[in-house]
């Protein structure tokens, strides 16, 4: 199974921030809602919540994937840069942003300060009408900077009183929210 590829490259280059098989099990389930769909990722890492999603997508969807590590991107490179569904992209998610048109997207996984943190409604922007977004890395960990878990519960709250969007806060995998646009 490639995923068990990644993972085990994953390891070796001791990338920590990979999605679990929870995370990835449920990007597959709703990646597989959006056939022939226009998919958006933002932090592809070494590519195993792209795996994921690319495991549930049909042959017509498109997916686009970014991060700046080139190290981590390599890895996603390696497994799954054969499937034409895929633009792996290296370089600063903020780009990308810059070059995608509001109303454009069926599903976006935010998985890195931009897109999250950082300009969230340009992002949210981007979806259409029953699009998807998705974000994890919501319950508290040990291992959070001073400050972030306010930063968390100021997203939480913002995307919750957001009247463009229906949501679900979820204690999956490593907490989640799916929410979908109006
Ligand atoms: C949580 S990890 C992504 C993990 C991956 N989605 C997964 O689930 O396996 C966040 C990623 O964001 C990337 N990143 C941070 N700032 C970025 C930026 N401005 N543009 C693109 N990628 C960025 C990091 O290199 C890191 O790989």
């Amino acid at each position: 199974l490639v995923i068990e590829h990644i993972e085990a490259a994953t390891r070796s280059i001791g990338f920590s921030m990979g999605s679990d098989r929870a995370c990835g099990s449920l990007l597959q389930t709703l990646a597989a809602s959006k056939p022939g769909g226009f998919l958006l990722e933002l932090g592809t890492g070494t590519g195993l919540s792209t795996a994921w999603i690319l495991d549930g997508m049909d042959e017509n969807a498109r997916l686009v994937s970014v991060d700046n590590d080139q190290e981590a991107v390599a890895i996603a490179h390696e497994f799954l840069s054969k499937d034409d569904r895929l633009d792996l992209r290296v370089g600063d998610a903020n780009v990308l942003l810059d070059e995608l048109e509001p109303d454009s997207c069926d599903f976006v996984f935010s998985d890195t300060w931009v897109g999250k943190f950082e300009r969230l409604e340009e992002t949210l922007a981007l979806l259409k009408k029953g699009g998807l977004y998705i974000i994890d890395d919501l319950l508290p960990q040990p291992n959070w900077p001073v400050g972030h878990k306010e930063k968390v519960t100021d997203l939480v709250e913002s995307l919750q009183n957001n009247s463009e969007l229906t949501l679900t806060w979820m204690s999956w995998s490593t907490g989640i929210i799916v929410a979908v646009k109006k």
